[in-house]
């Protein structure tokens, strides 16, 4: 084949043809107009916080958002706040929507701080405490005759690190001024209650006095979320109805998937990109297929990465639930199952005395806190409820990595003991 010089390869790929009429509504940030399947949740926020329209200043609204990765909080909380501030305005109501993740902002001084030059206010970065720097946000809302709604999404950091007196201050600030017009309201984000448990019980239960669940989504309804997005941001006829069928199968909840939208779109603009890096006309299941395959492997590559901060145990734990998902052809195994594969090998092959149950069950934990496994209760099927287990990746090659890692673990171990 002759050599292209190299603006003739540039030249020759952007003149071919594209699936893509569109590629920034498949961006993680987009939110489009409509969010299908959601209408519940926009429906029971919108009755929350119906009086900061009705009758502004009597109430301080607070709602939690909760919900798996990937089932659209974020999205609805921003969609709401943007529908919430047009009907506001049409009113002639003076409110604002802000949100702040507290992945980045995790002390009360970040969030304060973002809440201030959010709405506006010049406050000069060093000098004030959140108290006064608060004091400051509630008088410019009163000078400005303004209300905002405020989210503060994956609360969970937030709570974790500036723990229960900030998270008081900030939701419960209208105790201190019980006469003010609320001005503040919040939308909280987690994806689980169970660092709410940190706190008093007292800001627990007024943190969780509303609700808002959000499930993972089923096949059906990952469908309609692809097919928006097909709409948008493919040409016609380029994408068909089974290529979204198949995505939606893949992640769907009721298919054994996590019901995860993001992950769902993704796979659908990867899919489209391969397609375009072939020259297709059209976008195939064997392009996603490809797909699949290409974050799979990135998968592989990442969970390989963290495999050597494990211990040894949590290596053979591993190493066990690899096998007993490789023996049965499962997607997913019982606890039991894997707990027992796990002494064999211990007692059997690696000649080691086996951790007890309470241990192995913290292992699982870690290990599904590392993204290695992914665990989830066994549902009617089963007799009583117990945990399952799933990998992400391909069973053979991660095996093999763990493999190398206990042989390695092993040797340490003997050269520690024999020192
Ligand atoms: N009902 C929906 N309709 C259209 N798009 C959706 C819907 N739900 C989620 N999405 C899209 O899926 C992606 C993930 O949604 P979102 O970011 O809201 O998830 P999340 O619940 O906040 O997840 P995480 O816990 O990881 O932050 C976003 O791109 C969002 O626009
Ligand atoms: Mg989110």
């Amino acid at each position: 084949m002759p050599l292209m010089s190299s603006d003739s390869i540039v030249e020759n790929v952007l003149s071919r043809v594209s699936v893509f009429k569109n590629r920034s509504v498949l961006d993680r940030s987009f939110v489009p107009d409509k969010l299908p399947h959601r209408e519940k949740q926009l429906e029971m926020l919108t009755t929350l916080f119906r009086p900061v329209i009705t009758d502004p200043g009597s109430v301080s609204v607070v709602s939690l958002l909760v919900g798996d990765v990937g089932v659209g909080k974020t999205a609805t909380a921003k969609r709401f706040g943007d529908d919430m501030v047009k009907v506001a305005k049409k009113k002639g109501i003076n409110l604002s929507y802000i949100h702040i993740n507290c992945h980045n902002a995790r002390t009360l001084f970040n969030v304060v701080q973002s809440m201030a030059r959010d709405l506006g206010l010049a406050i000069p970065i060093r000098g004030y405490s959140p108290r006064e720097m608060m004091l400051l946000i509630l008088n410019h809302l009163k000078k400005q005759n303004m209300y905002a709604i405020v989210t503060l999404d994956e609360f969970n950091y937030f709570v974790q690190v500036a723990g229960n007196d900030a998270v008081y201050f900030l939701l419960r600030i209208y105790d201190e001024y019980p006469e003010s017009e609320k001005r503040l309201h919040y939308i909280l984000i987690t994806r689980s209650l169970e660092v709410l448990g940190q706190l008093d019980p007292a800001t627990e239960s007024y943190i969780t006095k509303n609700i808002i669940k959000f499930n993972p989504y089923r096949s059906n309804e990952l469908f309609d979320i692809l097919a928006q997005r097909r709409e948008l941001a493919f040409y016609e006829n380029t994408v068909d109805d089974d290529v979204l069928t198949f995505i939606a199968d893949i992640e769907g909840y009721d298919k054994g998937g996590k019901g995860n939208a993001r992950a769902a779109i993704e796979m659908l603009f990867r899919a489209g990109i391969i397609a375009d890096y072939e020259g297709a006309q059209r976008v195939t299941v064997e392009h996603v297929r490809k797909a699949v395959g290409e974050i799979r492997e990135e998968m592989l590559i990442e969970i390989s990465d963290t495999l050597p901060a494990l211990q040894l145990h949590e290596l053979i734990l591993l190493k066990a639930i690899i096998r007993k998902l490789r023996e049965s052809g499962e997607s997913y195994i019982k606890m039991g199952d894997a707990e027992e594969e796990y002494a064999y090998l211990c007692t059997e092959v690696y000649k080691v005395k086996p951790r007890k149950h309470t241990q192995v069950y913290e292992y699982i934990r870690n290990m599904k806190s590392l993204g290695i496994i992914n665990t989830k209760l066994s549902g009617k099927g089963f007799r009583g409820r117990t945990t399952l287990i799933s990998v992400p990746v391909p069973l053979e090659a991660l095996e093999k990595k763990v493999d190398e890692l206990i042989e390695r673990k092993k040797v340490e171990e003997k050269e520690v003991n024999t020192l």
